[in-house]
């Protein structure tokens, strides 16, 4: 009888929960999409209970499935989490009530703000204290405008009863009936209220933003038999389980995607692109606009690092062809249109809705699209997106070489735009390097599970991960000239110059 492992996958846009045997084979799966609300422009929130309703209804979803398989809930001995990283949560630790929506970590809201701490005494220790720079991007400047700009918040701080959390804590707090209010170091690394090199909160950023007094949940490690609690009783189907393991998801996917040895990476095409490479025990800082973050930090080991290369806006994209302009009905549809024209006709599509994240770090910059005439069609709209991604991505490989001077010989990639074949196809032609595609590409979910059967021994560590995620794999390679690689980029390059200082009125 294999041994099962469940793991909740709470993205930016939805929420699913996965059972994984001891093989990494998934048996039983549910996911749902959760509402994003875009108030004003650049705000993008979410709701605190949906995200926890969510989240019981994906687990009882899989789990009713299982069953009808065979099994039982009970043969599910442990669970791992895995979340998308920044998005910003306060609540009342009296009440455990939230005292505003959920701040998404795409939100520009604060842009104003880091122009103001950029300026103030000691922001230049700020990334090498945390490994990030200054941005809207972090969870800190988020917090800040909620201590700002919301009453109830700024009350409950004065109060002493303010709890602050990213996914994960919002999670495990809401899962463990309120019991344990923790964060792992991968999540926690991204608050930009963590020392990268101690792994500890650290007094200088915490007053650097004036945050003093509020409450930040406990620094536990990503992987742990205990220290994350069990499922409450009435909760769901799974009460009494453990949860095992947390991780932010693009640590996650580097997990499941067994990227074990430095050198090793990986693209993970979400909502936004997120592109990690393994760079050991020791953090390594960037000269060239990426991140250092916890890539894992499983007990009883030493804590791993990764540079990374974020890219605000992927799948996101495809969402605004599909739901803003309604170009598409289905997102599947984008990759048969890209593949109806040779090319994108001239056009080019800066999808700076974000601004612009790694390398370029341009708070002002907007979404924009160049090169429209009486030629353009759909189609070309559709390729210009696509193309968006992988020339961001190209922007953070070179980043990435010129920082380890290594020069990486392919890509592995995993998520949601990876499933086209179009869009990996033009990934490897923008690129000039093979992707490889593994058959079974939810490795955010199973590397959440990876860690938590780890933590109660399922496998007795990484070397027992052979038959995990070995199945086949796909390979494309470039198939246009150097020439035209060089151009299209640096038309993209052009183009990116333009997009900054949009000022709206
Ligand atoms: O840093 C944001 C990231 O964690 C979001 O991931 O998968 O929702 O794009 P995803």
């Amino acid at each position: 009888m294999p041994r099962f492992i469940g793991a909740l996958d709470t993205g930016t846009t939805s929420t699913r929960f996965i059972i994984f045997d001891d093989e990494g084979t998934p048996y039983a799966t549910h996911q749902i999409e959760f509402a994003q609300s875009y108030p004003f422009a650049g705000w993008h929130e979410q709701n605190p209970k949906e995200i926890i309703e969510s989240a019981h209804t994906c687990i009882n979803g899989a789990v009713a499935e299982f069953v009808k398989k065979g099994y039982k809930a009970s043969d599910i001995e442990a669970i791992g989490i895995t979340n998308q990283r920044e998005t910003t949560l306060v609540w009342d630790s009296v009440t455990g009530k939230p005292l505003y929506n959920a701040i998404a970590w795409p939100d520009t809201r604060t842009s104003r703000l880091v122009h103001a701490f950029k300026a103030k005494p000691g922001a230049d220790k700020v990334f090498h204290l945390s490994g990030l720079p200054l941005s809207t991007y972090p969870s800190a400047l988020k917090l800040v405008w909620l201590l700002y700009n919301v009453p109830e918040v700024a009350e409950a701080h004065k109060n002493g009863t303010l709890c602050f959390g990213t996914v994960d804590t919002w999670l495990v707090y809401n899962l463990t009936g309120k019991k344990k209010y923790v964060t792992d170091s991968t999540n926690a690394s991204r608050t930009m209220f963590l020392n990268i090199n101690t792994l500890q909160y650290e007094d200088f950023l915490i007053d650097f933003f004036g945050v003093r007094g509020v409450l930040f949940p406990e620094l536990i490690c990503s992987a742990d038999d205990s220290a994350f609690g069990v499922i409450e009783e009435g909760a769901n189907v799974l009460a009494g389980v453990r949860i095992c393991s947390c991780l932010g998801d693009q640590s996650a996917a580097l997990v499941g995607q067994k990227a074990f040895e430095v050198g090793m990476g990986k693209n993970t095409y979400g909502t936004g692109l997120f592109l990690l490479y393994n760079t050991g025990t020791k953090p390594v800082f960037s000269k060239n606009g990426l991140l250092t973050t916890v890539a894992y930090n499983f007990k009883g080991a030493a804590p791993v690092y990764a540079l990374e290369g974020s890219i605000a806006v992927g799948g996101s994209a495809i969402k605004f062809l599909r739901d803003n302009l309604k170009l598409i009905d289905d997102s599947d549809e984008v990759g048969q249109l890209a593949a109806a024209v040779p090319d994108a006709g001239g056009v080019v599509f800066v999808t700076a809705f974000s601004g612009l994240f790694a390398p370029y770090w341009i708070d002002d910059a907007q979404g924009t699209i160049y090169g429209i005439t009486n030629y353009t069609t759909r189609e070309h709209i559709a390729r210009a997106t696509i193309e968006a991604t992988c020339y961001q991505t190209r922007a953070v490989l070179d980043a990435m070489q010129k920082d380890s001077g290594y020069e990486l010989k392919a890509l592995k990639v995993d998520g949601g735009m990876s499933n086209s074949d179009v869009c990996m196809q033009i990934q490897a032609d923008v690129i000039g390097i093979d992707v490889v595609r593994p058959s079974y590409r939810e490795t955010t979910a199973l590397g959440a599970a990876i860690a938590a059967g780890l933590a109660i021994g399922v496998w007795s560590g990484l070397d027992d991960l052979e038959k995990v995620n070995k199945k086949g794999e796909t390979t494309f390679s470039s198939v246009i000239t150097e020439k035209k690689k060089e151009k299209m980029y640096s038309l993209w390059q052009r183009a990116v110059e333009r997009c900054a200082g949009w000022v709206q009125v």
